[in-house]
């Protein structure tokens, strides 16, 4: 393990004003916005939207990093170039999902266990090869009556930090992302409170396998109330709230923070963002690891418009430009 790559690596990942695109969605979730599009479902569909994101011209001006899948760090463009060479020429680092999904947590219905420790090793070694320098694990917590649980959140805690020691073993910075759900109606206090026992259930699980905290980073939900709340939070509350529950429970010598956007709007998570670095100095940084608030005006246009690719592509880095200016707090609608 060498720390001075891990800390080089997150050097350039959070280089500002950039943050990550995460086109990590697994085949899944994937097919299922496609077919929410009416678009088919096939490898090759896949391979061409995927090809549409990474040839954005100019992407490398806010997008430092992305996030890839299994199926995606081996695919090529339509002329036979590697993703990943065309990410490296860039200059945009490469990620990688390696967690292997959800998966039913026994015993406690309604709540998920994230999978993926088997043959991670043998996984990491060969993702290192193919170009990743960092990878990503979500673990979920749901907001129920009686959810998530201790067991849950300390199972999947442990789980993150056998992760990150192994990625960090083979000199790839891990993501560790333990992501609070916005579905329900639950209020802004209650996702703070779950928010704040997952993050510390993390913390000290990294800290109990004496993880290289520099070499890590974290990918967090903001602090919300939840999707069906009658009462929304303003961008002002989400960055005071979220910023007291992050000051409180991340360590100060962490690499870098950054968020997913998890169903939010696309102009909510700008401005949320924006609202953060419009609240003082930060004690980390701290930017955006976007899925569907970079994506998915682009995908629905190319969904409707399969032949104008620069179109999409023109929608893909509005967005990315809107969260790199909202990183560095000069976001205007
Ligand atoms: O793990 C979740 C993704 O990387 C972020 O997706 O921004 O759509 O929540 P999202």
């Amino acid at each position: 393990m060498n720390n001075n790559t891990l800390v080089e690596t997150i050097a350039r990942l959070i280089k500002s004003p950039k943050g990550i695109l995460a086109m990590d969605e697994s085949l899944n979730t994937c097919n299922r916005r496609f077919s929410d599009l009416g678009v088919s479902q096939t490898e090759e569909k896949r391979r061409e939207y995927r090809e549409l994101l990474i040839t954005t011209p100019s992407l490398e001006k806010y997008i430092s990093g992305c996030i890839l899948f299994d199926e995606t760090i081996r695919q090529s463009t339509l002329k036979g170039k590697s993703f990943t060479s065309v990410l490296t020429e860039k200059g945009i680092e490469i990620g990688i999902k390696v967690d292997q999904g959800l998966e039913d947590y026994i015993g406690h219905p309604a709540e998920k266990i994230t999978n993926g420790l088997e043959g991670l090793e043998r996984r990491l070694s060969e993702y290192k090869k193919l170009g990743a320098t960092f990878a990503k694990w979500r673990a979920v917590f749901k907001i129920g009556e009686k959810t998530p649980s201790d067991d849950c959140i300390r199972e999947n805690a442990e789980f993150l930090a056998r992760y990150a020691l192994l990625c960090q073993t083979e000199d790839i910075v891990p993501i560790v992302e333990p992501e609070v759900l916005m579905e329900g109606a639950h209020s802004q206090e209650k996702c703070y409170e779950v928010t704040a026992r997952s993050l510390d259930a993390v913390f000290s699980e990294l800290k109990k396998l004496d993880v290289f905290m520099p070499g890590v980073i974290l990918k967090t939900n903001m602090v919300l109330a939840g999707k069906d709340a009658k009462e929304k939070s303003s961008p002002e509350e989400v960055a005071k709230m979220t910023l007291k529950c992050l000051t409180e429970s991340v360590p100060r010598d962490i690499g870098g923070i950054v968020f997913l956007s998890g169903g939010q709007s696309d102009e909510d998570a700008t401005k949320n963002l924006n609202a953060m670095h419009n609240s003082g100095p930060l004690p980390w940084p701290l930017t955006f690891s976007y899925a569907r608030a970079i994506q998915n005006q682009a995908l629905k246009y190319w969904a409707e418009n399969p032949a104008d690719i620069k179109g999409a592509q023109d929608l893909l880095i509005n967005a990315a430009r809107n969260n790199s200016e909202a990183s560095i707090g000069k976001y205007k609608k």
